[in-house]
């Protein structure tokens, strides 16, 4: 997804198999129910630290400024061993990736800087390894057949550090606004936080974050419904549609959190689906059920015409958001 704007190795998300599954199943390998396990736990003190610190910073708080951006931040420098002390370079490093406005020289600028960084971490793992991601995949190569070169694993690293934030960040200040703008639905929530499960897939197909991601090059002729689409297109494909299609959702402009929506596919479709949906999903359950604990009565701090969106990046969301409590 965020490789499509410039190619690189390891950065497997624009590729095509076979090179594609040779990568992803280098990293699938990482993703393992005992990492995921302590880190669900990591999660919910980050949450809960950081719920503190947008309460310090009250009667007015920036929702996205103070919780959904530096959360996922947080956690994904967690899973790659990343020291968070450098997350302002990242960030901007990704914000210039994902922005329409940015020229090419800007992309392969940003690119190439967050490729060294990468690198340099690489070398710096293979001497003094820790119990992150990155460390493992390096420990990994002492076993394969063909080992993955350090720019390699600089590539696969860095896609998952910019696949890893934004999007995750958007979907908390999205889908708290969201939450806001439907108060009986949030009543629900607040009622019962069991089902906060369910509400997370309502509010991954109800809110399209991923806006340009999905652009696919055609290599044979396809038939869709009644329009021929020839090989050597390029086309985009809208997740935000799909979630949205009155075929597949019963009154699919409705919010409605205890939809059971399991079939959207806000985290792709395919070869290339989402590889971080669980660790995502567990940010975003961890990530409203604290945040409505603890603050049970979040409002809005602006009139919602006030609110102010995010139009030219390939992430949709919201770039601030005043909350009161
Ligand atoms: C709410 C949060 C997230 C959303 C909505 C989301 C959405 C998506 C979508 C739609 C794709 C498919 C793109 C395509 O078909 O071209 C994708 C791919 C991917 N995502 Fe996510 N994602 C999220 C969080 C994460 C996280 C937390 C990580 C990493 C820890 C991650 C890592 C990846 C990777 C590595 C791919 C590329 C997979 C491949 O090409 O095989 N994502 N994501």
């Amino acid at each position: 997804m965020f490789g499509d704007r410039f190619e690189r190795p390891g950065l497997f998300s624009s590729q095509d198999p076979p090179v594609h599954g040779f990568y992803r199943k280098q990293l699938t390998g990482q993703f393992t129910v005992k990492r995921m396990k302590r880190l669900e736990q990591r999660i919910e003190q980050i949450v809960a630290d950081q719920l503190e610190y947008m309460a310090s910073r009250g009667p007015v708080a920036d929702l996205v400024a103070d919780f959904a951006l530096p959360v996922p931040s947080l956690v994904i420098c967690e899973l790659l061993g990343v020291d968070y002390s450098e997350h302002a370079f990242f960030e901007q490093q990704t914000a210039t990736l994902l922005s329409v406005k940015t020229t090419p020289e800007q992309v392969i600028a940003a690119g190439d800087a967050l490729a060294a960084f990468m690198l340099k971490l690489v070398r710096q793992k293979r001497n003094e390894p820790d119990d992150a991601l990155l460390s493992g995949l390096i420990e990994a190569q002492r076993e394969a057949e063909r080992p993955l070169t350090d720019d390699e694993l600089a590539g696969i690293a860095m896609m998952l550090l910019t696949a890893g934030h934004e999007t995750t960040a958007n979907m908390l200040g999205l889908g708290t606004l969201t939450l806001l703008h439907h108060p009986e639905q949030l009543a629900k929530l607040k009622a019962d936080m069991s089902l906060v499960d369910t509400a997370v897939e309502e509010l991954l197909r109800f809110n399209g974050i991923i806006r340009i991601g999905q652009v696919r090059l055609v290599t044979q002729d396809v038939q869709i419904g009644r329009r021929l689409i020839p090989a050597g297109s390029s086309v985009v494909a809208s997740g935000m549609a799909a979630n949205r299609d009155p075929e597949k959702f019963e009154n699919p402009d409705e919010l409605d959190i205890t939809r059971g929506a399991v079939h959207h596919v806000a985290f792709g479709h395919g070869i290339h689906q989402c590889l971080g949906q669980q660790l995502a999903r567990i940010e975003l359950r961890v990530g409203y059920r604290r945040l409505f604990d603890r603050f049970p009565d979040l409002r809005l701090a602006i009139p919602l015409e006030d609110v102010t969106w995010r139009t030219d990046t390939a992430i949709y969301g919201v770039r601030e958001l005043p909350v009161t409590w």
